[in-house]
């Protein structure tokens, strides 16, 4: 008997083919292992799966996308201060795995149409590896977004530290999740 959760990822990639069957053709014509793997889990999550992929992870580009935040204050986040979540994942899978914390910075509904308030998207990344922040460049732009590269893996403490304000103000300036962080020179 499979995992409900595997039956719902399965049910999610039929409906993605369904709905883009130009990237089902791509996928088609690239068989194997993915290159990219998006960790699109709560934090402790992220980092029990990480650490369980073990070598099933090498040579790939790992993408930290979380807000590892207290849920039980709401006031801070869990990640020890001279860490980072991205850090920390990094930490469990190894040189091996290029991990790049991106998209945090951005919330879910606005990362669906690519912009917010009729500007592009921007998306904050940070990573070790250049190769590998270039190739989450690459699909970010590809989303009509723009991508911008804020420096090594230890830059996530910022990354993360942006995001947990970003959520900590939603309820205060009323915000609904419909703001975004946009960089004007
Ligand atoms: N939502 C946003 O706007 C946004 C923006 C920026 C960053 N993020 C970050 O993105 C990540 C996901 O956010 P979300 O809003 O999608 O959260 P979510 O709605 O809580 O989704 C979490 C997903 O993770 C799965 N999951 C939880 N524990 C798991 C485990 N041990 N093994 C496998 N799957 C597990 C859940 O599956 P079940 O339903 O089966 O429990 C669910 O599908 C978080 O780290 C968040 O900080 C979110």
């Amino acid at each position: 008997m499979t995992h409900p959760r595997d039956d719902r990822a399965q049910a999610l990639a039929e409906e993605l083919k369904q709905r883009f069957p130009d990237a089902e053709s791509h996928w088609a014509a690239s068989p194997g292992p993915a290159d990219v793997t998006v960790l699109a889990l709560p934090y402790d999550a992220a980092l029990q799966v990480a650490r369980s992929a073990g070598a099933a992870l090498a040579g790939q580009v790992l993408v930290d996308i979380c807000n590892p935040i207290n849920f039980s204050t709401m006031d801070g986040r869990v990640t020890p201060l001279d860490s980072s979540a991205a850090e920390e994942i990094q930490q469990v899978v190894g040189t091996d795995v290029k991990v790049v914390k991106a998209f945090n910075t951005t919330f879910a509904g606005l990362l669906t149409t690519g912009e917010g308030h009729d500007v592009p998207l921007d998306v904050l990344i940070a990573g070790d590896d250049s190769a590998a922040k270039d190739k989450i460049a690459e699909l970010v732009r590809s989303g009509a977004m723009r991508p911008l590269d804020v420096g090594p893996l230890r830059r996530a403490r910022e990354l993360e530290a942006m995001g947990f304000l970003h959520i900590a103000i939603q309820e205060p300036l009323q915000l609904n999740w419909h703001s975004s962080i946009k960089i004007l020179p």
